[in-house]
């Protein structure tokens, strides 16, 4: 039996994205949930005519019936509105929590054993939400935004010293916001920390563009957010779990005394494997480091006490 992806809001431009990259790679099948039936069932039936090109035999369905998303192994969590030039990630935080509120029901009841991708911002209050709404266990929730924001900090690196961006390993902790903590001295090329590559005005400047580069694509694309990168992002932590593969990605994972935070969603270390996350992983903070993070944390306790969950 082939296993099962279900992406909430897959036929959004994140979502779509997300069960695209699933069909193509032939990681599981794909249902497509939204409140935009025809489009659902549109985007799915196109993607499927992709797989014979492809070569992949994933088998993608959408529309708005919750049944076919049954058994689930993963839900990816698109279902949300995206911010506007101008907007921040926190002002979507009541209409994305609402929408949370009416899916999180149908999770618990047609996917009982599912691991829970949250994507739809403000992403780690919409994942404490879930956690919160489902009941499930905290290896099962884990919100996508640290492997995008390191993604987008590899590329300034690799931008900068004009090397690949494969030999790139950047680090990003925190919330998915302003406040977000990237991490030059765990940032690497080549397993050499920027620290020791670049002037420091040179590494300020590339962690400033990460904090804000959610907002530089806003501000270009003019209507909706990113999301081929955060897609891919999505389908690389699909794939860890899928594959059980033990890997290590930056996650917005529930919190219960690591770092010292205790119960909130934050960006930290996880490793990722069949069961969701296996291990988050306490790396060694410097005081200005971990009160950065502190202060990233209790920005997220804002809004969750917005939200009472
Ligand atoms: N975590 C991250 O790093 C990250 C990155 C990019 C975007 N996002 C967020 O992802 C979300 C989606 O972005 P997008 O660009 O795909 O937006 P979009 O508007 O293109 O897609 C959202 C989809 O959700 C659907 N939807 C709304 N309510 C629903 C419900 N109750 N049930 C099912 N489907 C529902 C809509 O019909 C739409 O198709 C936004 O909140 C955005 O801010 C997060």
């Amino acid at each position: 039996m082939n296993r099962k992806v279900t992406v909430v809001g897959g036929a959004g431009n994140v979502g779509a994205t997300v069960a695209r990259a699933i069909a193509e790679k032939g990681l599981a099948d794909v249902v497509i949930i939204d409140i935009a039936e025809q489009k659902a069932a549109g985007v799915a039936l196109d993607i499927y005519e992709t797989c014979p090109i492809i070569g992949s035999d994933a088998r993608v369905v959408g529309g708005t019936d919750w049944n076919a998303a049954a058994g689930s192994d993963i839900v990816v969590v698109t279902s949300g509105k995206p911010r506007k030039p101008g907007m921040s990630r926190d002002d979507l935080v009541r209409d994305n929590f609402e929408i949370m509120k009416s899916i999180a029901p149908n999770i618990v009841q047609h996917c009982p054993d599912s691991i829970v991708v949250p994507v739809a911002n403000p992403l780690d209050a919409m994942s404490q939400a879930l956690y919160r709404l489902t009941r499930f266990p905290r290896e099962r929730i884990i919100g996508m935004a640290g492997v995008l924001d390191s993604a987008r900090m590899s590329t300034f690196i690799a931008m900068e010293l004009n090397v690949s961006v494969q030999n790139v390993h950047s680090f990003v902790l925190g919330g998915h916001g302003d406040t977000m903590v990237p991490l030059p001295r765990y940032s690497t090329v080549s397993g050499i920390p920027i620290t020791e590559l670049l002037p420091p005005d040179r590494v300020e400047a590339i962690v400033k563009r990460t904090a804000s580069g959610g907002a530089e694509i806003v501000s270009l694309l003019k209507t909706g957010s990113a999301y081929y990168a955060p897609s891919s992002s999505t389908a690389e932590m699909v794939d860890a779990v899928l594959k059980d593969k033990h890997k290590i990605l930056p996650c917005c994972c529930y919190l219960e005394g690591e770092f010292g935070i205790q119960g909130l969603y934050v960006g930290v270390p996880a490793q990722l494997g069949a069961k969701g996350i296996e291990k988050i992983w306490e790396i060694k903070l410097t005081d200005t480091e971990r009160a950065a993070l502190h202060k990233s944390a209790d920005a997220v306790r804002e809004l969750v006490t917005i939200l009472k969950v």
